[in-house]
């Protein structure tokens, strides 16, 4: 752990492993029981309770909501002991209805900044187009599906008919699936949480190689964090649904609120750290096993000084 106001971001990613494992850990009672608020809200407590703990000065800019909606993470919240100025966003359980209903694909997600570094991005949707690093500067979230598609399997040297792409399993997305599948792709369609497929994308063992669609807008800054870090492909554009969307999207961003957005304009810095644990089995790794008084968790921790996969014992303080 580094000094308390020294350093980069980066030094602090251990501290974010933390955080990230004590969230899972609190979420652990709620796994398969059916209720997706009390998952969440042990998610976000533990997270909470995780961050008061840091030596950080940390601010929240993605969160639970608003002061007035959110007791706890909301967007503003001061957190840490103090020391080195940080921006973060957070997902305190990324899927909910998959950790109630204990499917694949559920795991808790933040991520830090420099302070000012990452885009305050409302909960409203985002356009989202995300692929690793041999796409870097070749995809664009304004040109058709089957140029970027093409722009991907020349980039990493293969046919369409040899590439996988994520994409949510939602009416909005009928064309984009059926587009992809003429072209040959393979589509693995989720039922939620496209943080995690996105950033897959990135890695060399993440076996999926495009996420493409409309998702959560504070989703997709998280996501970028990591992408940004992992010298990937991301680009997105807000989408407001209705206008008292739109009317808040222009007070924050002004008249071009709906352009789109490269990764430089959404997280502003290299000095990012992205750490997820895995809450159900997902491509962070395993689901948490309880051995004896404590419980092995699965982790992925990413940063400008690498990728690190953190599979460790935590002694649980049940009583
Ligand atoms: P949860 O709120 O259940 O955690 O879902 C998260 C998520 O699936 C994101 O990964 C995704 O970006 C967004 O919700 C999709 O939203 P919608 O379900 O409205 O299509």
């Amino acid at each position: 752990m580094s000094e308390a106001g020294t350093g980069t971001v980066g030094d602090h990613w251990a501290d974010f492993l933390d955080v990230a494992e004590e969230a899972a850990i609190a979420v652990l009672a709620q796994v398969g029981k059916g209720d997706k608020v009390a998952a969440d809200q042990a998610a976000v407590d533990g997270m909470h309770r995780a961050f008061g703990g840091l030596p950080l000065s940390a601010r929240v800019v993605i969160g639970e909501g608003e002061m007035d909606e959110a007791p706890m993470l909301y967007i503003g919240e001061q957190l840490g002991l103090g020391g080195l100025e940080c921006d973060i966003a957070v997902d305190p359980l990324e899927g909910t209805g998959l950790t109630a209903a204990a499917q694949d694909g559920a795991m808790t997600v933040l991520a830090a900044g420099p302070k000012g570094s990452l885009l305050h991005a409302p909960d409203i949707y985002m356009e989202k187009i995300c692929a690793g690093p041999a796409a870097a500067g070749k995809l664009r979230i304004d040109a058709p599906l089957e140029d970027n598609v093409q722009a991907l399997a020349k980039a990493l040297s293969r046919p369409t008919n040899r590439l996988v792409a994520a994409v949510l399993d939602r009416p909005r997305h009928e064309e984009i699936i059926a587009q992809l599948r003429r072209m040959g792709l393979t589509v693995r369609l989720l039922s939620a949480g496209d943080v995690g497929p996105a950033v897959a994308t990135c890695l060399p063992d993440g076996d999926v190689d495009l996420v493409v669609g409309t998702g959560g807008a504070p989703e997709g800054v998280l996501t970028a964090c990591a992408v940004r870090a992992l010298g990937g492909t991301f680009c997105g554009r807000l989408r407001p649904e209705n206008d008292t969307e739109r009317r808040r999207l222009e007070e924050m961003f002004g008249q071009d609120a709906e352009r789109p957005l490269g990764i430089e304009e959404i997280v502003h810095s290299d000095d990012v750290v992205f750490a997820a644990t895995s809450v159900t089995d997902s491509f962070v790794g395993p689901r948490p096993r309880r051995q004896g008084g404590g419980v092995w968790l699965s982790s992925l921790v990413v940063c400008r000084s690498g990728v690190r996969r953190v599979c460790r014992f935590v002694a649980l303080d049940e009583h």
